[in-house]
């Protein structure tokens, strides 16, 4: 069963979340791949709400993004388990099958293609509308130090050398997943 809220109204849940992390999924042909996320941004352009998720170019999710735009948003509501958080964001979907390793529990999304996952209850159901990515020439020298270190390679799930891709995802739906 799904409570369909107003996104809004749940807006300092989600961005209190956003710090500790929640999961952004996407899915291509038969595989679903989710990741850990501590950045993002939930508003309004367009006149439409957004959410927006940076990702950096070589993440699988990048990939994933690139050929199905559409993702869902899936943030604790209520107790879960932290390892979730730190499993999706220390692992690659091109190694493993996280929702498998897991045991995740995928549930039918409303609009999209894209499942939601029930332990992570409060989801967002989004369509790409926009993608931009950040241009290294207009970020401060402080910040490339410390986010986009030289040498470290892009296979490493924490800060490296690769800049972040901005993601614009209309949120076309937004509920919590209850039993
Ligand atoms: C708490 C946490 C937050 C993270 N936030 C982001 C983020 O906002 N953007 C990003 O590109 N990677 C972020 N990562 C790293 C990815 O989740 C990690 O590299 C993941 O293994 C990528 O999975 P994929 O290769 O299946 O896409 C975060 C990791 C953790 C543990």
């Amino acid at each position: 069963m799904k409570k369909e809220i107003y996104v809004f109204d749940y807006a300092t849940e989600i961005l209190k979340q956003l710090k500790s992390g929640f999961l952004i999924t996407g899915k291509y042909m038969d595989k679903v791949n989710t990741m850990s996320i501590a950045w993002g941004s939930l508003g309004i352009e367009w006149r439409k709400p957004i959410f927006i998720s940076f990702v950096r170019e070589n993440r699988f999710t990048r990939e994933i993004l690139d050929k199905n735009p559409e993702f869902t948003v899936n943030i604790p509501y209520g107790d879960y388990d932290k390892s979730i958080i730190n499993y999706c964001g220390t692992k690659s979907g091109r190694d493993c099958d996280k929702i498998k390793d897991l045991g995740l529990t995928l549930i039918e999304p409303e609009i999209i293609s894209v499942p939601a996952i029930k332990e992570l209850p409060l989801t967002l159901e989004c369509k790409i509308v926009y993608r931009q990515l950040q241009d290294r020439n207009k970020i401060p020298e402080e910040i490339k130090k410390t986010c986009y270190p030289e040498d470290v390679g892009s296979s490493f799930y924490g800060a490296n050398k690769d800049y972040h891709i901005a993601y614009y995802g209309e949120i076309v739906k937004a509920y919590i997943c209850e039993d």
